[in-house]
C-alpha cells in the first residue's frame, strides 16, 4: 500500500495510482453523461441528520442482521465483477477482507475466481444471480450456491440490457486472457475477450448472454426454486418494492447500479424513504449506490434502511493493497460508522434507524423506523 488510507474515501485516489486508466474507468464510470452516478452523492450529501445528545452511551455496537445473517455492521460489499481485474487476490481476498469484518460478501455472478474456493475461505457469502437465458446456468448456480453453504441469493433486476457506458465503449473495453468468468461456461464467455473498437466486451457479453425480458415470473421461478432468502437488487419504484414483498422477498434492494443503468433514474436515497414507506418492515431495505463512508451508512439507516451496500470503495482498497488493502477500508467503514454513531447519540443499529434526518430547506421529518 503506497500510503496508509484514513478514510474510506482515500481509497479511490490510492487506486487511481495504480490501476491502468481503463480498468480505473470500467469501475468509476457510470453510464451516459452519468448524471445518476453523481446524483448518488449529491442526494446523500443532501440528508442531514439530527444528533440527539446527554445519551449517557459510552459505546456503540453496529452488530445487526441482514437478510438472516448476523453482521458485525450493517453493511454487506455489493456484488461486482470480475475482481482480479484489480488485485490478483481477486474475489478470495475480498473474501478475506469480509471475514475479517464479520460483514457478507456479494459474489457477483461473474466473479473472476470460482464460488466454491471463494466460500472456502470462510467469510458470510450471499451468491448474486442474473437472469442469463441458458436459465440451466442460473438453475445451476442456485446449487452450487446452497452446496457451497451460501445464505442468500440476491437477483438483480435492472440489468435486462447493459447500460450505455461510453468510457467503455471509447476504450473499447476488453478483459485480458488471464481473467474469466469463471463460475460461467458456454460460448458467449468467448465474447468477454473479443475485442470491437468502439465497444465494450462486457456489453457484447450481456446482450447475448442475459434474458432481456426479465419479468416477475422470473422472481416466482426462483422464489419457488430454494429455500435460501432473496433479496431483490435494483429496485427503486415503491410499487415494485410493494410487488416485491408480495413475492415474499427477504430483502429489496434500493440501487440504481451505481449510475451504470439508467442514466436519468432517481438517485437512490432519494427513492429510498418512498420505498421504506410502502415496504412498513414487511421485508428489509438496504441502500446501495453512492455509500463512501460510515456517515453515509448512518443516513441510510435514518432514511429508514436495515443496511446498506458498500460498492466501488471495497474494489478501491482491493486495487491499493490487495486483501489487506480491502480489510482497511472495511475497518475504516466501521471506525467511521460507530465514529457517527456516537457523535448521533446512537447506541446501536435500532437507535440510528430511528435518528431525524432531512435536507436543509425541507426538514422532512424523516424518522427510520
Ligand atoms: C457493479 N455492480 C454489479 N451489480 C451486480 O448486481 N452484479 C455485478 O456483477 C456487478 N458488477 C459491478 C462491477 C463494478 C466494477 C461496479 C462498480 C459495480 C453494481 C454494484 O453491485 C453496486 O450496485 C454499485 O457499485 C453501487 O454503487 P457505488 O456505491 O459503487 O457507487
Amino acid at each position: 500500500m503506497a500510503e496508509p488510507l484514513l478514510s474510506v474515501r482515500d481509497a479511490e485516489q490510492a487506486a487511481a495510482q495504480i490501476l491502468p486508466a481503463d480498468i480505473m474507468d470500467f469501475i468509476a464510470g457510470g453510464s451516459e453523461a452519468e448524471i445518476t452516478l453523481a446524483a448518488n452523492r449529491a442526494a446523500l450529501d443532501a440528508v442531514f441528520l439530527t444528533p440527539r445528545m446527554l445519551t449517557g452511551i459510552t459505546a456503540c455496537d453496529a452488530g445487526t442482521t441482514l437478510a438472516g445473517s448476523r453482521s458485525a455492521l450493517p453493511v454487506a460489499i455489493a456484488p461486482m465483477s470480475y475482481h482480479r481485474l484489480v488485485s490478483p487476490d481477486g474475489e478470495l481476498g475480498m473474501a478475506q477482507a469480509a471475514k475479517e469484518a464479520g460483514i457478507p460478501l456479494i459474489l457477483s455472478m461473474m466473479s473472476s475466481c470460482p464460488l466454491e474456493e471463494v466460500a472456502a475461505v470462510g467469510a458470510t457469502l450471499w451468491q448474486q444471480l442474473y437472469l442469463l437465458r441458458d436459465r440451466s446456468q442460473v438453475t445451476g448456480m442456485v446449487r452450487r450456491a446452497e452446496e457451497a453453504g451460501c445464505a442468500a441469493l440476491v437477483l438483480t433486476v435492472d440489468v435486462p440490457r447493459l447500460g450505455r457506458r461510453l468510457r467503455d465503449m471509447r476504450n473499447g473495453f476488453v478483459l485480458p486472457p488471464e481473467i474469466t468468468a469463471a463460475n460461467l461456461s458456454g460460448p458467449d464467455t468467448a465474447l468477454l475477450h473479443r475485442p470491437a473498437a468502439g465497444s465494450s466486451v462486457v456489453a457484447a457479453h450481456t446482450h447475448q448472454a442475459f434474458e432481456s425480458s426479465l419479468s416477475w415470473a422470473d422472481v416466482t421461478w426462483l422464489r419457488e426454486m430454494t429455500a435460501l432468502p432473496l433479496v431483490l437488487k435494483g429496485i427503486l419504484d415503491p410499487s415494485d418494492a410493494r410487488r416485491a414483498v408480495e413475492h415474499g422477498v427477504s430483502a429489496i434492494v434500493v440501487s440504481n447500479h451505481g449510475g451504470r443503468q439508467l442514466d436519468g433514474a432517481i438517485p437512490s436515497a432519494a427513492a429510498l424513504p418512498g420505498v421504506c414507506e410502502v415496504v412498513r418492515g414487511r421485508c428489509q431495505v438496504f441502500l446501495d449506490s453512492g455509500i463512501r463512508g460510515g456517515t453515509d451508512v448512518l443516513r441510510a439507516l435514518a432514511l429508514g434502511a436495515s443496511g446498506a451496500l458498500l460498492g466501488r470503495p471495497a474494489l478501491w482498497g482491493l486495487a491499493s493493497g490487495g486483501a489487506p488493502g480491502a480489510a482497511r477500508v472495511l475497518s475504516l467503514l466501521a471506525e467511521e460508522l460507530t465514529d457517527a454513531m456516537h457523535l448521533a447519540g446512537c447506541a446501536d443499529v435500532k437507535a440510528a434507524r430511528s435518528l431525524r434526518a432531512g435536507g436543509l430547506r425541507h426538514d422532512t421529518g424523516v424518522t427510520g423506523r
